[in-house]
């Protein structure tokens, strides 16, 4: 073994690259091409892309709980009237509008759903209610909202939305994802029973008793359904009481078992008395019947707003689209309001029918949604007992939000096993392979170079082990931490303190194994005291770098972008790690660099420690007789590993101070909602009459096309397709 790893594979690369530089080459191949085929990068959160589509029996929802979560819920009443929500394209000079003139009203105990053909602006218009459409220069947005006659409601009312994708800590049990969120948006519950009540009650009412010990999940390991993780978002949602909840295509990706479910829970909400409006898709007959009141869209514009059931089945046939009967309503509704793009012919005809549609209803609505005036005030008696409750509570002090989040975050690291389990062969891998092709170094001349070369590597592979992982995982983490931090559970202090803190004992265990398995293979400096600062030194770098990571995965969008950003500028800090380029042959403009280099400042560390004390075989007068010597070549000479030390922090300091003033500046921003121009809030002047399709037919024989007539008209010249560019205004 001597022989292989000691003469045989240090001849081999010095025969390729001649040179200590050589062997340090081999080495970050080895490992880098061990990295690449020793599996997937650790995930620790939810893979949102994989939904359970299990129909266990378990899952059934039980009976609903008597016990009034989170105690009284202020009835809100929502009106929204002529919300126009436009984009300027500059370079075509065109608006489109996502929203055209769409009024409408929400009421409490009653379940709404937002439906639509698929980009007909329902996430849009949902966004917009909530207040949280994400700004952009090139959006405006107008109109008048209203929550009980309030024009300013996200102050006075709770609301809460549940968002398509469910974002979760992973090694948390449901009951414990509740339970902190409770901890951390209610510190009023001050009593652990009391919360725990609390907790079991939402559990209860969300049907997650029987999962209510199971670990979330992702896509390693298996957690609880799509089903019961859609159910969660709703708990963790309700658990600040909210008046209204918004939930945006809360069946997507549910089986249809597991989607009627979801739409009990939220018909139950509703009939406790919250405001609930839903965006859905083509909910199957059994869905469509929960819902009270539906806004029908297509390309953002209105076609009915009103009471679901049969009204809108009478509604439209007035106009000769009668609903076959055991037709599912939903199917029928879609169908009538969707743009065929089949053939030139049947876009012509759906655009022209659905075009009818909209005038028709833009004619009804002011009729139909307001028999009473907006500004109406219709905040019942005992409001304002509610309304100093409902308010957004106080977020608890900062210990007391760095505590809970220490709690996660610990937890969420220290169960990962699959993860740790990973990062520690590959640790244990690395440490082997350098091991090996620097085994038992000597003291020969030739050896110094080895040193330089292994301690080179080892600060490396240190530094880009600790990136990796973190740009790997925290964009995904810093989904949940945005929308959490949005809602005001607290702050980014307390939580990348408790992050850094979490982490500290399993992180070090990774760079204390890497130290343990190679330190005696390549028989660096023998003694424990060195050995333990070498260990020091290393795992101090590796926390470097993962702070690092975590400026990189605040700064860009994605995992994706994160892995592509956070190596290349390691890349550079790497080149003036100390090794390639001497720091006093650094050009000027360069020399800020190696300052701010963490794998500078790691070798320089390590190779104080390796180096000083250390006597060499010499021979000729210009050999290197001691470490010192050897120091002074690259220009170590002098320093101690207390300042490397000390540099280190500062940089970890300041990568974390990036990484808090990028996710403070990337706070989701949205977009204000202007006032609407007086002619636009202007009710219809003439109010029109109920159109009935006889008269329709009448009056206008051309304007609305009933679904047997276009199957039997074919028009003699079928416009292109572009001609009929309702929402595209050409020229502004
Ligand atoms: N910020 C934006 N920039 C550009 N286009 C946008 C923006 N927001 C929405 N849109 C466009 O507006 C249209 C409506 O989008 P929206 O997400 O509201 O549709 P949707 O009805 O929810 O569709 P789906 O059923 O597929 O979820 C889409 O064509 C979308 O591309
Ligand atoms: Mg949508």
């Amino acid at each position: 073994m001597a022989q292989f790893g000691g003469k045989k594979v240090g001849q081999m690369v010095l025969g390729f690259g001649g040179s200590g530089l050589g062997q340090a080459l081999a080495a970050v191949a080895a490992v880098l091409l061990l990295r690449l085929f020793s599996g997937p990068g650790p995930a620790l959160l939810p893979d949102t892309e994989l939904t359970d589509h299990d129909d266990d029996g378990d899952d059934a929802i039980e009976d609903k709980g008597e016990t009034p979560v989170g105690g009284n819920v202020i009835p809100v009443t929502i009106r929204w009237r002529n919300i126009t929500c436009s984009l300027s394209d500059k370079s075509s000079k065109s608006v489109r509008f996502l929203l055209n003139n769409v009024s409408g009203e929400a009421k409490p105990g009653r379940l709404l759903a937002i439906m639509g053909p698929s980009g007909s602006g329902k996430t849009t218009l949902l966004n917009v209610l909530a207040g949280q459409l994400s700004a952009s220069p090139r959006l405006s947005l107008s109109g008048l909202l209203e929550f009980n006659g309030n024009p300013s409601p996200y102050k006075a009312y709770k609301i809460a939305y549940v968002r398509q994708e469910d974002l979760f800590f992973s090694q948390l049990t449901v009951r414990e994802t509740l339970s902190l969120a409770a901890e951390l948006q209610l510190p009023e519950i001050s009593s652990s029973e009391a919360r725990l009540e609390y907790v079991n009650s939402l559990l209860f009412k969300l049907g997650l008793v029987s999962c209510a010990d199971t670990n979330v999940g992702d896509a390693k390991v298996r957690g609880i359904s799509g089903g019961e993780k859609k159910r969660l978002s709703v708990a963790c949602e309700l658990i600040a009481s909210p008046s209204v909840i918004f939930a945006d295509e809360p069946t997507t990706g549910l089986d249809a078992f597991q989607a009627e479910k979801v739409m009990e829970t939220l018909r139950q909400l509703a009939q406790d008395g919250h405001t609930v409006i839903c965006s859905i898709h083509q909910p199957r007959g059994s869905v469509y019947a929960k819902f009270d009141d539906i806004v029908l869209l297509t390309e953002g514009a209105l076609v009915y707003a009103g009471p679901a059931h049969d009204e809108p089945l009478t509604y439209f046939s007035n106009f000769g689209y009668h609903c076959p009967d055991h037709e599912n309503p939903a199917e029928f509704l879609a169908d009538l309001i969707s743009i065929d793009y089949s053939s030139a012919e049947s876009v012509y005809s759906s655009q022209k029918r659905v075009d009818a549609l909209v005038e028709s209803f833009s004619h009804q609505s002011s009729l139909v949604l307001y028999a009473t005036p907006i500004t109406l005030r219709e905040i019942p008696k005992n409001s304002t007992r509610f309304s100093r409750k409902s308010r957004v509570q106080k977020k608890g002090g900062w210990w007391r939000q760095f505590w809970l989040l220490l709690r996660r975050a610990w937890m969420q690291a220290s169960r990962d096993g699959s993860t740790n389990k990973v990062r520690a062969r590959m640790s244990i891998a690395s440490a082997l392979i350098f091991g090996s092709v620097f085994w038992r170094m000597g003291r020969s001349q030739t050896s110094i170079q080895d040193r330089m070369g292994l301690l080179q590597v080892a600060a490396i592979n240190t530094a880009m082990a600790a990136l990796t992982k973190t740009v790997g995982v925290f964009p995904k983490e810093r989904a949940i931490v945005n929308r959490e931090h949005a809602k005001g559970s607290y702050t980014l202090g307390p939580y990348l303190l408790s992050k850094l803190l979490a982490e500290i004992p399993i992180g070090a265990a990774f760079p204390l194994m890497f130290g343990a398995v190679l330190y005696p293979m390549a028989r660096l400096h023998p003694a424990l005291s060195r050995f333990g600062k070498f260990c020091g030194i290393v795992t101090m770098e590796s926390f470097t770098a993962s702070a690092m990571g975590l400026t990189v995965g605040a700064m860009v969008p994605t995992t994706e972008a994160a892995m592509a950003v956070g190596p290349s500028l390691m890349t550079v800090f790497l080149v003036f790690g100390g090794y390639y380029v001497n720091a006093k042959n650094t050009p000027i403009i360069f020399r800020w660099i190696p300052q701010a280099s963490l794998i500078r400042w790691a070798f320089q560390g390590l190779c104080i420690n390796e180096f000083r004390g250390l006597q060499f075989d010499h021979q000729n007068s210009f050999d290197i007789e001691d470490g010192e010597q050897a120091l002074e070549r690259i220009s170590f000479g002098g320093s101690h590993i207390k300042e490397t030390v000390v540099a280190q922090s500062r940089i970890l300091l300041f990568w974390y101070c990036v990484a808090y003033l990028l996710m403070e500046k990337n706070k989701p921003k949205y977009q204000q909602l202007e006032a609407a121009t007086l002619e636009q809030i202007q009710p219809a002047a003439v109010q029109l009459e109920p159109i009935i399709a006889e008269k329709v037919e009448k009056d206008q024989p051309n304007e609305l096309v009933t679904p047997k007539q276009v199957e039997l008209e074919q028009p003699l010249e079928s416009p292109a397709i572009d001609q009929h560019p309702p929402f595209v205004l050409e020229g502004l």
